[in-house]
């Protein structure tokens, strides 16, 4: 990677990523991008106390240091159960204490400041200091354009709507650079949870106007039609410079003193099925039931993240697999042994699984994991779906051990069209991070324009 250090003069960025594993961790990634590419840059990363807890061993240049705010929002450990105060709480109360602690700081020379798009009142911080504001969007650049055109689902009378039940299969076709979409396949804010925290959203979509520009951590490649939509109709610049991973420092060696790359590495080829659920929501009991049958059932090998569950899962789900408290995901995707991703969808594990060539089969569960899953399944034809999220509630186990038979078979017409696919993808992602690519492009016009 290129370097445009010297040419920069000493300069500051501060970061507020929103508190929650899939934003900490690409704000993380962005900052490690800039730093290694500008030697003059220093960057303040604001979390809470409790998220400097969990995060304060993540090796990082000294150049990134952190600074905490008090923990003025609920605990991130009960977050998915009052999702809505969750929000809320993150709208309302971290304001002050940011503000509090940037006139503590002082900070010199700040070129920018870095918020995640869910942290609307950044745009007011920055504009008060008269520091240009980057929105930060770690979901996917087509929810993006759901959200920002909200207006148009409204005067097509797509919003409001009670029975979804029965208009779920209508099409969704005018919102600007998305394929036409059932409204089953929209993001989840038909259901009474949702709207509360959907409130909040569009709120942050009508301060967001007021940024300096817009950052996608997807790449162009990937969903062209929509950037280049949103592209001609913001008044401010876009970036789209994902996969926001570390790939230019990953190393690809897997740690043999892990016990879970031990048996990865005794796997044959593409054998293996990584299941996760992502870093904070579950399924109920009685669908996880299901899910654990299903795995046993179909014979597959699997590694399992299951968070707290690691002892009841790995009893019930028998030996053909392991079933650990957390892992490198990263690193367990670009494994060799690894031929499958049960995934929820979240945004950045629908990235890191499209970087490693992955087929996913997708288990959406909430928010933008249902659009994601018809990107994955329908448009870039690379997985498969477990369950059509507007169709049933509960996926039976011999449902689960079926497809899961269809989609890890190597030799199947499907799977490996679907293998084909997701190979040309990952070197399309490739292609867009290397030198000279589109997100190593967009990350260089962002530093010029930003931070000389
Ligand atoms: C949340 C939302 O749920 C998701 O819908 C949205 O797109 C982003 O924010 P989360 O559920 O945490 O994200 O999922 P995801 O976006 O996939 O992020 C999880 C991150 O944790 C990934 O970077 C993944 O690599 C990492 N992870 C997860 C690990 O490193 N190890 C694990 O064992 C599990």
């Amino acid at each position: 990677m290129g370097s445009t250090s010297g040419e920069t003069p000493c300069c500051h960025i501060i970061a507020l990523p929103y508190p929650g594993r899939g934003h900490i961790n690409p704000m993380m990634n962005l900052c490690k991008l800039l730093v290694s590419k500008c030697s003059n840059l220093n960057i303040t990363f604001i979390v809470t106390e409790e998220w400097f807890g969990f995060i304060k061993s993540t090796p990082k240049p000294l150049t990134i240091t952190f600074q905490t705010i008090p923990n003025v929002i609920p605990s991130e450990l009960i977050r998915a159960s009052i999702f809505p105060e969750f929000v809320k709480a993150v709208y309302t109360k971290m304001e002050a204490p940011v503000e509090e602690l940037l006139d503590q700081l002082q900070l010199p020379k700040v070129s920018a400041i870095i918020a995640d798009t869910y942290l609307p009142w950044a745009v007011a911080v920055g504009n008060r200091r008269n520091i240009p504001v980057v929105s930060l969007w770690t979901m996917s650049p087509s929810v993006y354009s759901v959200f920002y055109h909200f207006d148009l689902l409204i005067q097509n009378q797509h919003f409001p709507v009670d029975n979804l039940a029965e208009r779920g299969d209508e099409v969704v076709d005018y919102i600007p650079g998305i394929s036409p979409t059932r409204l089953t396949d929209l993001p989840t804010f038909y259901s009474g949870t949702g709207n509360q925290v959907l409130d909040k959203v569009l709120e942050a979509f009508i301060c967001i106007r007021k940024a300096q520009c817009v950052m996608f951590t997807s790449f162009y490649e990937l969903e062209r039609q929509v950037i280049d939509s949103l592209s001609t109709i913001f008044a401010f610049p876009v970036y789209s410079v994902g996969p926001l991973i570390p790939h230019n420092t990953l190393d690809s060696t897997p740690d043999a003193n892990l016990d879970y790359f031990k048996w990865l590495n005794s796997q044959p080829a593409k054998s293996v099925l990584y299941v996760s659920l992502g870093s904070f929501l579950s399924v109920s009991r009685e669908q996880m039931d299901e899910i654990i049958e299903g795995i046993r059932e179909s014979g597959v090998k699997y590694l399992w993240v299951a968070r707290g569950d690691t002892a009841r899962i790995q009893e019930a789900c028998g030996e053909m697999g392991l079933v650990v408290p957390w892992c490198d995901q990263l690193k367990v995707l670009c494994h060799s042994s690894v031929g499958g991703f049960w995934t929820h969808c979240g945004w950045n594990s629908t990235l890191e699984g499209v970087y490693a060539g992955v087929p996913m089969l997708t288990f959406p569960i909430f928010w933008d994991q249902i659009p994601d899953s018809k990107l994955i399944v329908d448009d870039w034809k690379v997985g498969m779906k477990v369950r059509d999220v507007g169709k049933e509630k509960l996926v039976g186990k011999k449902e689960i051990s079926a497809i899961i038979q269809r989609f890890m078979s190597l030799d199947g017409y499907e799977s490996k069209q679907m293998r084909r696919n997701v190979s040309e993808l990952k070197e399309t992602c490739a292609q867009a991070l290397s030198e000279g690519g589109s997100s190593e492009a967009n990350l260089d016009a962002f530093i010029s324009k930003y931070l000389k």
